[in-house]
C-alpha cells in the first residue's frame, strides 16, 4: 500500500489487511513497554492545516509506539498564515526527508493533490481532507464494530469482514468526511448502512450511494441495528441555518434516553468525537455502558499504527509485534 487517501479505492482484502495488523499492534498497548522497533529511522510528518486534538495526538502516538521520528506541523503560526502554498510547504518537509506524510486539510481533494504530484516522494495519509473523506476514521469504526460483533459471536475478529452487520449512521452527513468514509467501508466489508439525516443536511446524489437513506430515526432504530453512529453537527462548516432550531433537531435526530431505550440489548454507540452533549448525543447515550466512544479513541491508534506500518514497510506482518 503506497497511499491511503480514502475508501472509495480500498479493497475489501486491504481492509481486511489494515484490521488485522491493527489487531496485532492493539496488542501492544496492553503491554508495559508501548513500543515497537518496526519504523525506527523514518520520519512521520503530521501536517495539519485543520484543528484537530484526538486524530493529531493519535498519528502522535502511533507514530511514536512504532519508534518513527515525529514532526508535528500546525498551520497556524507558520508560513501557510503568510501565504505559503501546499506545494512550497510540501517541498521543504521533501528536503527535510520526510518518509510520511499525514495531512489534514480544509479542502477535499488535499491528500490527493499531495500524493499525486512529484513533489514529495513520501507516502500520504489522508487525515480528513474538507467535507471529502477521513479513511482512518472508517477503519477505526470498523475495528471497532468487528471486534463487537466476533465477541458476541465468540469466534477471533480476525481475517473477517462485518459481513451482515446493520448500522446507521445518523445526522450531519452533508458535512461528515466520516459518513463517506464509513459508507464505502462498511459496505465493502459486507454491512448495510442506513444513513439517517433531515433532508436538508443529506449530500445531492445520495441515492448513487452504497446505503439506505431514512429521514425517520425512530422507524431506523426500530429496526434494531448492531450499531447506531451519532456524527457531530458541523457548526463551523454551516453559513446558513441547516435546520429551525437545536431542541427541534435534537428532538427529531438526538439520540436521548428514550431512543436509547428502544435499541435491542447488543446495540453500541459509536460517535467520532468531538461529541456536542445534549444536541446530537444526550449524556445518557454518551456515558452509558453502551457507549463505544473510548474504545473507539484507543482502536485509533491500533488502526494508524497500522496504516503507517504498511504504508511505510509494504510488508505483510508487522517485524516485532
Ligand atoms: C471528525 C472529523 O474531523 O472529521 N472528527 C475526528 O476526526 N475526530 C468528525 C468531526 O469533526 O465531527
Amino acid at each position: 500500500m503506497r497511499h491511503l487517501l480514502d475508501t472509495v479505492n480500498l479493497s475489501r482484502e486491504d481492509a481486511i489487511r489494515i484490521l488485522d495488523v491493527a489487531e496485532t499492534m492493539g496488542d501492544v498497548a496492553g503491554r508495559e513497554v508501548k513500543k515497537l522497533p518496526a519504523l525506527r529511522g523514518r520520519t512521520v510528518v503530521n501536517l495539519f492545516f485543520e484543528d484537530s486534538t484526538r486524530t493529531r495526538i493519535s498519528f502522535e502516538a502511533a507514530a511514536k509506539r512504532l519508534s518513527a521520528d515525529v514532526i508535528n506541523f500546525s498551520a497556524k503560526g507558520s508560513s501557510v498564515s503568510k501565504g505559503e502554498s501546499l506545494k512550497d510547504t510540501a517541498q521543504t518537509l521533501q528536503a527535510m526527508g520526510a518518509d510520511a506524510v499525514v495531512i489534514r486539510h480544509p479542502a477535499s481533494g488535499a491528500a490527493q493533490r499531495l500524493a499525486r504530484t512529484d513533489w514529495i516522494d513520501a507516502a500520504v495519509v489522508n487525515a480528513g481532507d474538507g467535507t471529502h473523506a477521513h479513511p482512518t476514521q472508517a477503519l477505526l469504526d470498523a475495528l471497532t464494530l468487528r471486534r463487537e460483533l466476533a465477541a458476541r459471536d465468540g469466534v477471533s475478529p480476525t481475517g473477517r469482514g462485518l459481513d451482515g452487520a446493520r448500522v446507521v449512521i445518523v445526522g450531519d452527513v452533508v458535512h461528515s468526511r466520516v459518513a463517506r468514509s464509513d459508507v464505502w467501508l462498511m459496505h465493502r466489508l459486507g454491512a448495510r448502512v442506513t444513513l439517517v439525516a433531515p433532508p436538508t443536511l443529506l449530500p445531492v446524489g445520495v441515492e448513487s450511494w452504497p446505503c439506505d437513506v431514512e429521514l425517520d430515526l425512530d422507524r431506523a432504530l426500530a429496526a434494531g441495528p448492531d450499531a447506531v453512529m451519532m456524527l457531530r453537527v458541523q457548526a463551523e462548516r454551516m453559513q446558513s441555518s441547516f435546520f429551525p432550531s437545536v431542541a427541534e433537531y435534537s428532538r427529531r435526530w438526538g439520540l436521548d434516553a428514550p431512543r436509547l431505550a428502544v435499541l435491542p440489548p447488543q446495540s453500541i454507540v459509536m460517535h467520532p468525537g468531538p461529541m456536542n452533549r445534549g444536541l446530537e448525543i444526550s449524556a445518557a447515550a454518551a456515558d452509558s455502558p453502551r457507549s463505544r466512544v473510548l474504545a473507539q479513541v484507543a482502536n485509533g491508534v491500533s488502526v494508524r499504527m497500522a496504516v503507517l506500518y504498511l504504508v511505510l514497510s509494504g510488508a505483510n506482518t508487522p517485524e516485532g509485534a
